[in-house]
C-alpha cells in the first residue's frame, strides 16, 4: 500500500455510500475509505460487515440534514482526521433527466433559499458539492445516471461540470459503459472527476479501446461471470451452498472467488415464480424479450411491456443490473435454468466478489447491488486517478484480471 504525505494511504470520504461498491474499487486501487456515510440501515450494515476490519468509520446520517461543519465537528470529537484526499459519491438526482435548460441552470447554481434549489431531488447533489467545497479534497469523483446527459439536445453534464468549476475544481466527465471496463454488464453511467484547481491538472479517463480496435481491458460475458455457480431451482432459499471448483473456470470467475470461503457460496438464492412465468421462461431462447413470447404465454400488454422479460445470453454481457431487481427480476432471466438470477449472480454481474456481504432481505440485497458502482469500474478509474494525480509509479494499467489486486 502506498503512502500519502501524512503517512497513510490516500484517504477517501464516501458520501451516499450504499453497499460501498465505489469504495471497494478505490480500496483495490490502494486508497483507503476513511469515512462512509449513508442513511439506509441495510447499507450501513453492509458497510460495517465489509469495512470494519479496514478501520472505515461508517456513519448512519441523513446527508440532507448533516452539514459539512457538523460532520467535521463529529469527526474531530472522535479524533478522526478530516484531511480527505478524495471525496466520492453518487447522490441520487432523479430530477435532472426531465428538466429543461433554464430549470437545470437555476437548480445547479445558487439561487437563494426560496429558489428552485429547494427541489429535494437536487438538494443531495448540492449537498455533495457543499462537502467538496468544505473539505477541499484534491479529487472529487461523482457518479450519476446517464439520463442526465442530454435532454432535448441540452448537455446537462456540461452544466453540472460548470458547478464543479465554481467550487474550484477542473472537471472531466465521461459516459462510461461498464462492459468496456471488464464488467460483464452493459451499464452506462456518467462519471465526473474534478481536480482541485491549484494542482493544475486535468484528469483523462482511461481509453478503453486501443488503436487496433481491441478492448484494452479483458471483456467478460455472462458465461464468464456465473457459469461456475451451482445449479439451483426457482425459489431457492439456501443462503449457504456448497461451491465446487470447476475446471476451465474463467479468469473473471477466479477473480470473483479471490478471498471467498473455500467450498462455499453465499446468497445464491432467487425468487419463486408462478407456473405461467415458468412456462414463459422455459419457452424463451437466449436474448428473447417478452414481445417474443407466443400469445398464450403473455399476461401483460406487450405494447407497453415488450421488454419486461429478458433472457440473458451466455455469450454477451448482461443488461443493466438496477435496483429494480428488488421488485422483480424479469429483466435477468437465467440463460439455461428456468428462473431469474440469484442475488449472488447479480453481485457477480456487478463485479462484487463472492467474499462481499450484503445485509437484509433478498430485496434489500438486490437493491444494494443494483444501486452500486461496479467495483471494477471504480477500480479502473481510481487506478488512473492515482497514476495521474497522486503520481504513484506502481502498476496502474491492469490489463489482465490477475493484475487486479483485491
Ligand atoms: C446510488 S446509491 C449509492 C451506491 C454506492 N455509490 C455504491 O457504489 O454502492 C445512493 C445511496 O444514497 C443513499 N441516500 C439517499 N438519500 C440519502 C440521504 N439523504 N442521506 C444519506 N444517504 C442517502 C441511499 O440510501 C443509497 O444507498
Amino acid at each position: 500500500m502506498s503512502a500519502s504525505s501524512s503517512g497513510n494511504s490516500y484517504r477517501v470520504l464516501d458520501l451516499f455510500a450504499g453497499a460501498g461498491g465505489f469504495s471497494l474499487g478505490f480500496d483495490w486501487a490502494g486508497f483507503s475509505t476513511s469515512v462512509a456515510i449513508d442513511f439506509n440501515q441495510n447499507a450501513i450494515d453492509t458497510l460495517v460487515g465489509n469495512y470494519s476490519d479496514k478501520k472505515t468509520v461508517v456513519l448512519k446520517e441523513d446527508l440532507s440534514k448533516l452539514t459539512p461543519f457538523q460532520l467535521e465537528h463529529k469527526l474531530s470529537k472522535e479524533n478522526i482526521r478530516i484531511n480527505f484526499d478524495v471525496i466520492i459519491g453518487g447522490p441520487p438526482c432523479q430530477g435532472w433527466s426531465m428538466a429543461g435548460r433554464g430549470k437545470i441552470r437555476s437548480l445547479t447554481k445558487d439561487s437563494g433559499p426560496q429558489g428552485p434549489l429547494e427541489d429535494p431531488r437536487n438538494k443531495l447533489y448540492k449537498r455533495y458539492l457543499a462537502y467538496v467545497r468544505h473539505f477541499q479534497p484534491k479529487v472529487a469523483v461523482m457518479e450519476n445516471v446517464s439520463g442526465m446527459l442530454s435532454h432535448s439536445g441540452i448537455n446537462i453534464a456540461d452544466l453540472v461540470a460548470e458547478t464543479f468549476e465554481d467550487a474550484g475544481y477542473r472537471v472531466t466527465w465521461k459516459k462510461v459503459n461498464a462492459s468496456e471496463f471488464g464488467v460483464p454488464q452493459s451499464r452506462e453511467r456518467l462519471f465526473f472527476v474534478g481536480i482541485r484547481k491549484d494542482l493544475n491538472l486535468q484528469f483523462r479517463f482511461p481509453e478503453t479501446i486501443l488503436k487496433n480496435g481491441q478492448f484494452k481491458y479483458p471483456t467478460a460475458t455472462v458465461k464468464d461471470a456465473i457459469s461456475d455457480l451451482p445449479a439451483i431451482t426457482h425459489g431457492s432459499k439456501d443462503w449457504i451452498k456448497n461451491y465446487i471448483k470447476q475446471t476451465g473456470t474463467s479468469d473473471y470467475a477466479k477473480l470473483m472467488r479471490k478471498d471467498a470461503v473455500p467450498g462455499k457460496i453465499f446468497d445464491h438464492v432467487c425468487r419463486g415464480h408462478n407456473e405461467q412465468d415458468l412456462a414463459a421462461f422455459k419457452h424463451m431462447k437466449q436474448g428473447d424479450l417478452y414481445k417474443d413470447l407466443p400469445a398464450h404465454l403473455k399476461r401483460y400488454r406487450d405494447d407497453i411491456f415488450h421488454d419486461k422479460y429478458r433472457k440473458l445470453r451466455w455469450s454477451k454481457p448482461s443488461g443493466c443490473v438496477t435496483a429494480h431487481l428488488s421488485k422483480d427480476c424479469y429483466s435477468h432471466i437465467h440463460p439455461s435454468q428456468t428462473r431469474t438470477i440469484s442475488v449472488r449472480e447479480a453481485a457477480r454481474l456487478q463485479s462484487f466478489p463472492d467474499s462481499f456481504y450484503f445485509a437484509g432481505s433478498m430485496s434489500s440485497k438486490f437493491q444494494l447491488i443494483g444501486n452500486a458502482v461496479p467495483p471494477l469500474v471504480a477500480f479502473r478509474i481510481a487506478t488512473e486517478i492515482k497514476k495521474q494525480i497522486f503520481s504513484i509509479q506502481r502498476k496502474s494499467k491492469a490489463t489482465s484480471f490477475q493484475e487486479v489486486e483485491l
